[in-house]
């Protein structure tokens, strides 16, 4: 995720610009840049580091161009530097780009445009825009005045991922292209001026007036005109909306609170995540690692390790890995495993869960594992992170900054990513049927759209939430992988509503934990997978024996034995089910702070990155 801004109008542009990027910061802060017009000549700056530093650049107080684009970055395609940041330039130097989302089929893109004659200075999948778009722009022999829209617009057509763009053209000074697919942009319009942005609260002080795009919008911009197409050039009108948020709720995207935005941000990041990942009729790519078959067919386990919810993702997806690749699979609390001396060798493949990058714990158990001689992979949110320099391996979640203290997607992009690696080492060792792959692939597939409709439940969650919030202890019940399901719904509980909560296996309950169920306990049951249906119901029929309350979460067609919440979520595969039961989890922890009047995005005493033990 990173953010956008644009400017053309009658002022300065790069005050404007850098003003809008400082509050978009929140999107992704590894590097920013600006691009403006002036005398038909684009200037074009540019650095790592954070939105603050562009006022250190040679020159840039100097750009009095009243046309630009700018951005700041959230690494998903090379290392946060210098040469990676936006805007891009085409070889020409004749067109500026500045691009948020992921462009899936930039390879092949980039290999069409070098074999017709262009090179690349960066890593990234965005340098492609502006080279194709000079591509048709060359071919394109009609010289009028939509000859730059029509360059973008063909682009745009070969463009396969997400995408908000702006450029800007030197010969076209007066105008401005942008586009959107999958990504936010908003025109905010003033006085002979428009303001663009990915996001409302950059441009809010400007103006209270926007054009919201749909997905395949594209839009030719003047000072004082303004043309929207439909992603077939056709012309389109569009219904200028008032916008009356005060900025910090424009912020959170309207949300009240940074955890709410990136629950409901879920459909998308765990779409970002599966990325290029899975296409129909091929094997899981993951350009970034290259696993051969003979290293992974002698190795004789895997280790998961990782602190709170990451670790909680490791167990997610335990079963799944060992599924489909027949190896025995631990999983580990880092802060654990660096001081127990561990049994690994080289046959061993460990593995280090981290949105951050930078937990001090899982950092120390990486290097341990690798002075046993064991081989690393790390799978980190934040490109170039300390681990990630460690790793002999690594891959990315896709879930954008995360802002809230408490864990939500980066947890779903987590479990999601471990899901599709599995089944790219099944492949690779040919343990698991292809019938077995190629449904676990559609299922993942469609787990984006799974979770839209979770997240329409979110009243019913709430509704519960508020007949239980002033509680003192709730206890999470599951068996398989709605038991480690559980342990992250009671961990969230806990972080932001400080209530007790404790996660049992429902197996276990007999052994110790239903001496604390008496008359009014809250019981919280994860019911998903279908041959544990009836296990795990006679449990529940235990809690409610002795006077708990339920609220049950299942995906199964279970008769109601006096619950007094179910929440009934779509189906999918029991092993990728967590990405789904979660939700709910999330939901209620999110709406029980609430009614505690917390402070949901910040709870005492935590932080959101453990960069020491
Ligand atoms: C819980 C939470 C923490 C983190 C843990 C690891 O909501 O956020 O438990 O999951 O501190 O952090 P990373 O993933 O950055 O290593």
């Amino acid at each position: 995720m990173c953010g956008i801004v644009g400017y053309i109008g009658h002022q300065k542009a790069c005050p404007i610009l850098i003003d809008g990027l400082l509050k978009l910061e929140y999107r992704g802060y590894d590097s920013a840049g600006v691009s403006t017009i002036e005398n038909n000549y684009i200037s074009n700056m540019k650095d790592m580091g954070r939105v603050k530093n562009l006022y250190n650049l040679d020159g840039i107080n100097d750009l009095e161009g009243s046309i630009g684009i700018a951005h700041t970055r959230w690494a998903t395609h090379g290392k946060p530097s210098k040469e990676n940041s936006h805007p891009h330039m085409d070889n020409s130097n004749t067109f500026s780009v500045v691009h948020n989302g992921i462009i899936e089929n930039y390879q092949e893109l980039r290999s069409f445009l070098t074999s017709n004659g262009y090179t690349f200075k960066s890593a990234t999948d965005t340098e492609v825009i502006p080279n194709l778009v000079h591509y048709y722009f060359n071919k394109d022999v009609n010289n009028d005045n939509k000859k730059f829209l029509r360059a973008v617009h063909s682009a745009c057509m070969d463009l396969k991922g997400s995408y908000a763009i702006e450029i800007i053209c030197s010969e076209f000074p007066d105008c401005m292209i942008v586009a959107r697919k999958d990504s936010p942009l908003v025109i905010g319009v003033g006085e002979k001026e428009k303001f663009i942005s990915s996001d409302i609260p950059a441009i809010l002080s400007f103006t209270k007036n926007f054009y919201l795009l749909n997905d395949g919008d594209i839009v030719q911009l003047h000072t004082d005109s303004i043309y929207f197409y439909d992603k077939n050039l056709t012309p389109i009108s569009k219904d200028l909306k008032n916008i009356e948020w005060d900025a910090s709720a424009a912020e959170k995207d309207g949300y009240e609170d940074y955890m709410l935005k990136e629950i409901y941000e879920q459909p998308r990041s765990v779409r970002e995540t599966i990325g290029s990942t899975i296409k129909a009729g091929s094997l899981v790519n993951f350009s970034e690692i290259n696993i051969s078959k003979e290293y992974l067919s002698n190795i004789n386990n895997i280790y998961i390790v990782a602190c709170g919810t990451a670790m909680y993702a490791g167990l997610s997806a335990k079963s799944l890995i060992e599924n489909l690749c027949k190896l025995p699979v631990c999983i580990d609390i880092a802060s654990e495993f660096r001081y127990r001396n561990p049994i690994i060798d080289e046959k061993t493949l460990c593995i280090y869960v981290t949105q951050s990058g930078e937990t001090a714990d899982t950092i120390a158990a990486l290097k341990l594992a690798k002075s046993k001689g064991a081989k690393t992979l790390a799978i980190s949110n934040v490109i170039g992170s300390s681990i990630t320099r460690e790793a002999d391996y690594t891959i990315y979640t896709h879930a954008g900054p995360e802002i809230a203290v408490a864990s939500t997607k980066a947890f779903t992009a987590q479990v999601t990513l471990l899901s599709v690696l599995a089944i790219y080492f099944a492949e690779i060792l040919g343990s698991a049927s292809n019938e077995r792959i190629n449904t676990l692939k559609t299922e993942i597939l469609s787990l984006p759209s799974k979770i839209e409709q979770i997240l329409e439940l979110s009243e019913e969650v709430k509704s519960f939430a508020h007949k239980v919030y002033t509680e003192h202890d709730i206890f999470f019940l599951g068996r398989g992988t709605d038991y480690a399901v559980s342990m992250e719904g009671s961990l969230k509980l806990k972080e932001i509503s400080y209530i007790h909560s404790e996660a049992y296996a429902a197996g276990e309950l007999k052994h110790g934990p239903i001496a604390l169920i008496e008359n009014g306990i809250t019981v919280i049951g994860i019911i998903t997978s279908p041959n544990l249906v009836e296990k795990t119901v006679s449990n529940i029929q235990e809690v409610i024996t002795r006077g708990a309350k339920t609220f049950i979460i299942t995906s199964e067609d279970i008769e109601n034995h006096n619950y007094d919440k179910v929440i009934k979520i779509p189906k999918t595969d029991s092993m990728l089910s967590p990405i789904l039961s979660v939700i709910p989890l999330q939901l209620f922890a999110y709406y029980i702070s609430k009614e505690k009047g917390l402070d949901v995005d910040k709870p005492r005493n935590l932080a959101k990155s453990v960069t020491v033990e």
